[in-house]
């Protein structure tokens, strides 16, 4: 075990530092210069079949989920074809309707979930086209989906996911970056796509590198019972996941908001008690972002700052301040930093890191 985990203390951790290396593993041979497109040989589909196809689901459950509803806003964005995510635990139990011009993509690390499984199933009988976005070559889902893109982020044994969600979001990139260009994308804005792409896993790194200023902004919020967790737009999933991680792994009560959504009832709950990770792009939204920390901060509560922009004094108690690389890939970079956080904070509560209670790394049962 020791020599596996190669002088990390746990396979989480050592799986976070893995990042770049898994990211390059999934980009590898896949990114297309020249024609600034990407190249999914598993998915078996012809540029007019891609062309075809007017509506993409994604599903599957917990964190696969969240990376699912990343990527339905990268195809959306890039395809202009409208996408969306859902939980694949209820897909079945809502008698869906299954469009024949729609995409659905069963998203999963082990391929095992049963509820994911299970979707993918009902869609077949249904006749509905799925192909699958995962990790275990071989797995359940992998085979019932006869095509689909392989996330190569390598053996996953944290229960905690962390390096498999980062890949998931990366091919949902390549998969909306070639969706764009059988369409409307331009070369211009797939090269950088494909440029930003490329450049991914030396983001991360920086990102990594800031993992002493994280663990340190963590120790200072160990006091801390329950914690919100605020992204808008393309860093709403970011967010969500960032709270599953921490509730996974240190029993926080974390729970996510869209940031608009704040003044519509999560506000009440905003005291010095309840700390807020606040999610800030230097985007078009900053002026709106703003204004989010400016509530909070009125209401007394305690804020930090997870950002690209250079912020205003006064606004955060704590800033983590981060490298901005791509409008809409920086939400993965975003989940790095946040993966740090909750692992720091778990260390320093003394939780069991890769085994939490209750739950297991594959849910094989209902
Ligand atoms: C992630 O940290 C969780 N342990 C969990 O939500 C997980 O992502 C979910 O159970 C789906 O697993 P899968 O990717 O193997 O299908």
């Amino acid at each position: 075990e020791d020599y596996q985990l190669g002088g990390f203390a746990n396979y989480m951790h050592k799986e976070i530092h893995e990042q770049p290396e898994a990211v390059r593993r999934a980009v590898l041979g896949r990114l297309d210069e020249r024609f600034s497109t990407a190249r999914l040989g598993g998915l078996h589909l012809d540029a007019r079949e891609l062309r075809s196809i007017q509506s993409v689901k994604v599903l599957g459950c917990g964190s696969a989920y969240y990376a699912g509803e990343i990527g339905a806003n990268l195809i959306e964005e890039w395809a202009r074809i409208p996408a969306d995510a859902e939980p694949a635990s209820e897909f079945r139990y809502r008698n869906p309707v299954i469009a024949p011009d729609a995409l659905y993509i069963a998203v999963s690390q082990s391929g095992e979930t049963k509820d994911t499984l299970a979707a993918v199933q009902e869609l077949k009988r249904k006749g509905g086209r799925v192909i699958g976005v995962v990790n275990a070559p071989g797995s359940a889902i992998a085979r019932e989906c006869d095509s689909g893109v392989f996330l190569h982020a390598g053996p996953e044994v944290s229960v905690a996911s962390t390096k498999a969600v980062t890949n998931m979001a990366v091919c949902f990139a390549m998969l909306g970056l070639l969706l764009g260009r059988v369409r409307d994308l331009s070369v211009s804005r797939g090269g950088g796509i494909v440029s930003a792409l490329d450049a991914l896993p030396q983001r991360i790194g920086e990102v990594l590198a800031l993992e002493d200023r994280i663990a340190g902004v963590a120790e200072r919020f160990s006091w801390a019972v329950r914690m919100f967790f605020v992204g808008r737009v393309w860093y709403w999933p970011a967010a969500r996941e960032g709270a599953q991680k921490l509730k996974e792994i240190s029993y926080i009560h974390a729970e996510a908001y869209q940031a608009a959504e704040l003044k519509h009832g999560p506000l009440a709950l905003i005291d010095g008690g309840m700390p807020s990770v606040v999610l800030v792009a230097d985007d078009e939204l900053l002026a709106k972002n703003i204004s989010t920390l400016e509530q909070i901060k009125a209401r007394g509560g305690p804020v930090i700052a997870v950002t690209s922009a250079d912020l205003p004094d006064g606004l955060a108690d704590e800033v983590i301040r981060l490298p901005r690389s791509h409008p809409e890939l920086d939400p993965i970079v975003f989940t790095i930093a946040l993966q740090l956080f909750a692992y720091h904070l778990a260390v320093g509560l003394g939780k069991e890191i890769d085994k939490p209670r209750n739950l297991a790394k594959s849910v094989t049962v209902e």
